[in-house]
């Protein structure tokens, strides 16, 4: 099915059962530790042996040579996997370094082998006794030192009217550098993989957000067919971007199941996956506001520096600073040093999240020296057009009403704007606001849905559920599509021998993959009623379908065998006509110690704005999760260069923060009633993301309006506030 035109009335609108606060289907499974894993399928698996991935203990320079015969001699070993044996392997499009080092070392704990065992514990023991030889190369670790040697443009700058002469007039302007650091996924589940041969063909149960990626690159790295690979991935724990693509965990399991001819299982070990898997890069940004004396908006600027490996792409923070407040003379531009960290790539709102920590801070800042309230600097600074192209609006956009909702439920007439005014015992309190912003994509997304005997509906897609919820969404689009009850849907996810879906991507997975199932099942109804000898209006409800005072059962009209169909929904060019993005606004109460600084988030809203929501209680626990996340973001996370010797240094979950439950306060989620025609026939659009976007800025203004101290760069450790 092809989507170009907005979506007008359909089936899914009846909201019977999508719209509905359902519980996930597949939370018994996960809190009752029945979900299998990919590292948990004994039964699958029963003679698996056990690799270790040794990681490379400098960050640039080639193996000189590699000493194994301890290690082959101790007990348990089966195979050591090296880039001497592992053969030709070729390279996937979606990784920027190799998964597999040598004799070349690209970056630090890049994985130099593989110890295969019996057990965990010898494999682990005989790594140990591995002794590499490097030759170290000089490297680059410093992005602020990258930055002043000058970095590169990537793309072109996007220019709108003349930024240069529109700030020079301004009234009044404001010139600020921000920086964010490196940042871990940290998921909960690490990148694991469970891999098997027989003869050619090689099975794999692994932790992977997009299945299709994951097949194409394990085959093309492998040099074999992608027909011979069948990657399963229905239950992850968490990826936030981490597992977007292939990684050494499943090369590696591929590699060592074929020297050991056992099945292999791989996890990569959390001191590990710092660096040897993804990170997002850090930035320093640079926002120059200008405006009148009245609060428009005259010129805006946001040029954003990161660093990655030769090859890989910089981090697009300043994807919102195009679309979020109008001005006529706007410049943005991402400029990329090259260093040689672990490779930068996609973490949860990619862009934004980083861009927003520093846009919504300068925000605040402008509409101080414009002695406004920041509420109403951004309400006048609002556009429904695209600022860069006006002829195209947004689809939907309610930012003001998030804003103003907001404002009214957590009380900000109440907040003072003198900073370090209110004062409880021995803490200062603030209060403190920031837009969200994350643009909606759309990806092409197939199922599958098989009509039975007993009038079940089965739905198979390769579509993954991170921990999101797609297994309950899904199944409640079948439901609402067919007219059957949601116990009679069941949802088969993360498998290769199933249509290709969108995955679980940039916010794009709700949307995408239930509007791939709308497409299929629209193509069941047909096939329903043509079998059944109904017109094409004719209604499905309650397990029947009925038309003309005729009333079938489904299970009559499946017959003994049942059938099946599939299809897919591709999007067209509607983006031409129209911006589509998602918007909120996040609102933070913090206490700061007058004494040691230690700031306590007390209460935290987020208003979102983001189409149908297909599932309240689905997506309100993603935007909770995100607002955890930003708390992380603005307080702690922090991935520690070492500059001299290039890797990061607090690579476990020891060293690298995240919030604990007595970190996070009450949090409190609103969705404004809303559907967006333009997204898809589900007229759904992503939120998960956007639940991010703008949190650590809320927190960073909060902290300013209870103690006065403005930190541009995070986290936000009380070091920086005393
Ligand atoms: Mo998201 S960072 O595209 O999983």
């Amino acid at each position: 099915m092809k989507f170009d035109t907005p979506a007008t009335t359909n089936p899914i609108d009846q909201l019977k059962v999508v719209g509905q606060p359902v519980d996930r289907i597949d939370g018994p499974l996960k809190t009752t530790g029945t979900a299998p894993y990919a590292y948990e399928r004994h039964a699958a698996a029963p003679d698996a042996a056990y690799g270790y991935v040794v990681g490379a203990t400098i960050a640039k320079g080639r193996i000189l040579g590699i000493d194994q015969r301890a290690a082959e001699a101790a007990p348990g070993v089966l195979a050591i996997v090296t880039a001497k044996n592992a053969g030709k392997l070729g390279k996937g499009e979606k990784n920027i370094a190799r998964l597999l080092a040598g004799p070349n070392v690209e970056h630090y704990h890049q994985a130099v082998a593989l110890v295969v065992a019996e057990t965990f514990e010898q494999a682990r023991s005989a790594a140990q006794l591995l002794q590499v030889r490097y030759e170290s190369a000089e490297g680059k670790f410093d992005l602020a030192k990258a930055r002043e040697a000058g970095a590169k443009t990537i793309d072109k700058d996007q220019k709108v009217g003349d930024f240069a002469s529109g700030y020079a007039a301004a009234q009044v302007q404001h010139d600020q550098t921000y920086s964010t650091p490196d940042q871990s996924h940290a998921m909960m589940e690490p990148h694991a993989t469970t891999a098997a041969w027989r003869g050619e063909r090689l099975t794999l149960w692994t932790s992977s957000q997009m299945v299709d990626w994951a097949v194409s690159d394990l085959a093309k790295t492998l040099g074999i067919p992608k027909e011979r690979v069948h990657l399963m991935s229905p239950y992850i724990g968490g990826g936030f971007g981490g597992k977007l693509f292939l990684r050494a965990d499943a090369l590696l399991a591929a590699l060592g199941a074929r020297l050991a001819q056992r099945p292999v299982k791989v996890a990569l070990q959390r001191p590990l996956m710092a660096n040897n898997t993804v990170h997002r890069p850090a930035t320093i940004q640079r926002i120059r506001l200008g405006a009148k004396a009245s609060g428009e908006l005259t010129a805006i600027a946001h040029e954003s520096w990161s660093g990655n490996l030769p090859g890989g792409d910089p981090e697009e923070a300043t994807q919102q600073t195009q679309f979020l407040y109008a001005g006529a003379h706007r410049l943005t531009g991402t400029r990329l040093a090259v260093l040689d960290l672990p490779e930068g790539n996609s973490m949860r709102a990619p862009g934004e999240a980083p861009g927003m920590m520093a846009l919504e801070i300068a925000m605040d800042e402008m509409a101080e020296r414009l002695k406004m309230d920041p509420i109403e600097f951004r309400v006048i600074n609002d556009t429904q057009v695209d600022p860069a192209k006006p002829e195209r609006r947004f689809s939907t956009r309610r930012l003001v009403e998030c804003l103003r909702t907001g404002a009214e439920r957590f009380g900000w007439a109440e907040r003072s704007a003198q900073p370090a005014s209110r004062r409880e015992g021995n803490a200062w309190i603030g209060i403190g606001m920031a837009a969200a912003f994350r643009n909606n994509l759309v990806m092409k997304s197939g199922a599958r849905v098989l009509l039975d005997g007993r009038g079940s509906v089965t739905v198979q897609t390769d579509m993954t559920d991170i921990g999101t919820g797609s297994y309950t969404i899904i199944a409640q689009t079948a439901a609402e599509m067919m007219g059957v009850p949601l116990e009679r849907v069941k949802v088969e996810l993360g498998d290769s021998s199933f249509p290709v879906s969108a995955g679980s991507g940039g916010q794009w997975g709700a949307n995408s993959s239930t509007a791939g199932v709308y497409a299929a099942c629209v193509k069941l109804r047909e096939a329903v009623v043509q079998r059944a000898g109904l017109p094409a209006d004719a209604e499905f409800a309650d397990g029947m379908v009925r038309a003309g005072g005729k009333s079938l059962s489904l299970a009559e009209i499946a017959g003994d065998k049942g059938f099946s169909v599939a299809d897919s929904i591709e999007f067209g060019d509607l983006d031409k006509r129209y911006q589509q993005s998602t918007f909120g606004a996040h609102f933070v109460e913090v206490a700061v110690d007058a004494y040691t600084a230690e700031v306590r988030v007390r209460r935290m809203l987020a208003v979102c704005a983001a189409g149908r929501i297909l599932n309240p209680k689905s997506a309100r626990s993603q935007v909770l999760g995100a607002m955890t996340m930003g708390v992380g973001g603005a307080l702690m996370e922090h991935l520690e260069v070492d500059k001299r010797r290039g890797f990061f240094v607090n690579h476990d979950l020891a060293g690298y923060e995240v919030p604990v439950h007595a970190d996070i306060p009450h949090l409190e989620v609103m969705f404004l009633d809303e559907t967006d025609p333009v997204s898809s026939p589900m007229k759904a659009k992503g939120v998960g993301e956007l639940g991010l976007c703008g949190v650590g800025a809320a927190v960073a203004n909060a902290i300013y309006n209870a103690t006065g101290v403005r930190v541009r760069d995070y986290p936000i450790t009380l070091d920086k506030l005393i």
